[in-house]
């Protein structure tokens, strides 16, 4: 039900952001396209009548080497701030001199300032009959700076830059209807996503279903595997299910990621899964195995990496699979690794795996206890087993002992399933 709850919260978390994304990027796109539009449609209005002025004001007759030049570009100036609604004018010759350069009364200063610095030098000069124009707030208005080319016939004579104030009104129209179009975005977003949000959930919750039933088949698998080596060399899964128990618990302890204690339990439940690959008369000869036989009982490390290596699921437990005969110093087995070398996951698993056949019953030997097994893998620290790892086990020892060591197999085995549900289902 917990977990069904937190799928339940994370769907609805998803499609949240999803439709908050979805309705931002809409907002902006429209909001982009509007105010482009807008500033459009004025320059072209704004560009129309200063063209018809410039023409009206006889500016393609002018000379450029009239000496009364400077007056009559005033003039035209002043005709364009006052009958254009015009904040100031400036008019460039061809080398971008300023000829001319007037204010509307009352409009000097900052505005200038405005327009001159933040913008002209910004833009270059248009090339061709090209118009450039830009939309800019300020001090609670909004302008129009535009940047005009002035040709007589096909000749370039200057350029008119000039900062006309947009009336109040027109602004107001272009919010008003920015807004509803932007609220009818918005609404039209939030109306789709409660359509189809039943049939989203509806497609994602059986997803999740066969995504658990997965799982659940795998780690099915995965125990039975594990019950099916333990009892090829052994009357029980008693120290599979153990070792499996002291790994998990080490990795918590150590504060361990959950995918890593992933990666524990699946190679400690599966870490002699090579042991199928060896002949009975070796693993199971009562009695000390000489050299060769020795020898061929290693290769069970082999043959088990062999035997996962192609299964994605199981390749995180490859390490422990791999590595568990490892020793710290680099004396272990299958290659010789030596310290941090040897990855973690098999590191854990080695200290819980020698710490439960010495405190266990073998046919030929008793059980030591607790204290004694400290002492015994304390002189290992360094030598067979990590000594940091080795000390946050040594701590946590006596507890881990006692949760596990005098329970059943088949509660043994609901406290794996549990724990392996833990980790893998949530
Ligand atoms: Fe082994």
């Amino acid at each position: 039900m917990k977990r069904y709850n937190n799928i339940v919260r994370e769907f609805y978390r998803r499609t949240f952001l999803s439709v908050i994304i979805i309705s931002i990027f809409c907002l902006y796109i429209i909001y982009s396209y509007k105010k482009a539009e807008f500033s459009n449609g004025l320059s072209v209005t704004i560009s129309s009548s200063v063209n018809d002025l410039l023409s009206e004001n006889g500016i393609r007759r002018l000379d450029i080497n009239d000496i009364k030049l400077k007056n009559k570009l005033n003039k035209i100036s002043r005709n364009i701030i006052y009958n254009l609604n015009f904040i100031h004018v400036t008019v460039f010759s061809t080398d971008r001199e300023v000829l001319t350069s007037i204010d509307r009364d009352g409009y000097s200063g900052l505005y200038r300032e405005l327009w001159i610095t933040k913008t002209l030098e910004k833009l270059n000069f248009p090339d061709s009959h090209r118009l450039i124009y830009r939309l800019q707030n300020y001090d609670k208005n909004v302008f129009l700076q535009i940047l005009y080319p002035v040709y007589s016939g096909d000749k370039l004579i200057g350029y008119l830059g000039g900062v006309s104030r947009v009336d109040k009104r027109i602004v107001k129209d272009f919010e008003d209807n920015l807004i509803s179009t932007l609220l009818t975005v918005i609404f039209s977003v939030f109306a789709l996503s409660i359509i189809i949000f039943p049939i989203i959930k509806t497609s994602y919750n059986k997803i999740e279903e066969n995504r658990f039933e997965l799982i659940k088949t795998n780690i099915h698998t995965l125990m039975t595997l594990g019950d099916a080596i333990a009892l090829r060399d052994s009357d029980t899964n008693d120290h599979n299910y153990r070792v499996t128990f002291y790994s998990i618990r080490l990795a918590e302890e150590m504060g361990l990621k959950k995918y890593t204690v992933r990666s524990v339990i699946k190679g400690a439940l599966l870490h002699d899964i090579g042991k199928i690959g060896i002949s009975d008369t070796i693993l199971l000869k009562d009695g000390p195995l000489n050299y060769e036989e020795y020898e061929t009982m290693k290769d069970h490390v082999i043959l088990g990496a062999s035997l996962v290596a192609d299964s994605p699921w199981l390749e995180n437990g490859l390490d422990v699979i791999r590595y568990h005969h490892e020793k710290f110093d680099g004396t272990g087995y299958i290659r010789g690794l030596a310290g941090e070398d040897i990855p973690i996951t098999a590191r854990i698993f080695s200290i819980a795996d020698v710490f439960d056949a010495l405190t266990s019953k073998r046919p030929y030997k008793e059980p030591l206890g607790v204290i004694k097994t400290i002492k015994i893998m304390n002189q290992g620290s360094g030598l067979h087993f990590d000594p940091k790892i080795l000390d946050v086990f040594i701590r946590n020892a006596e507890k881990m002992y006692n949760e596990a060591y005098n329970l059943s197999t088949d509660i043994l085995r609901e406290k794996i399933k549990s724990l392996t549900d833990k980790y893998f289902m949530e």
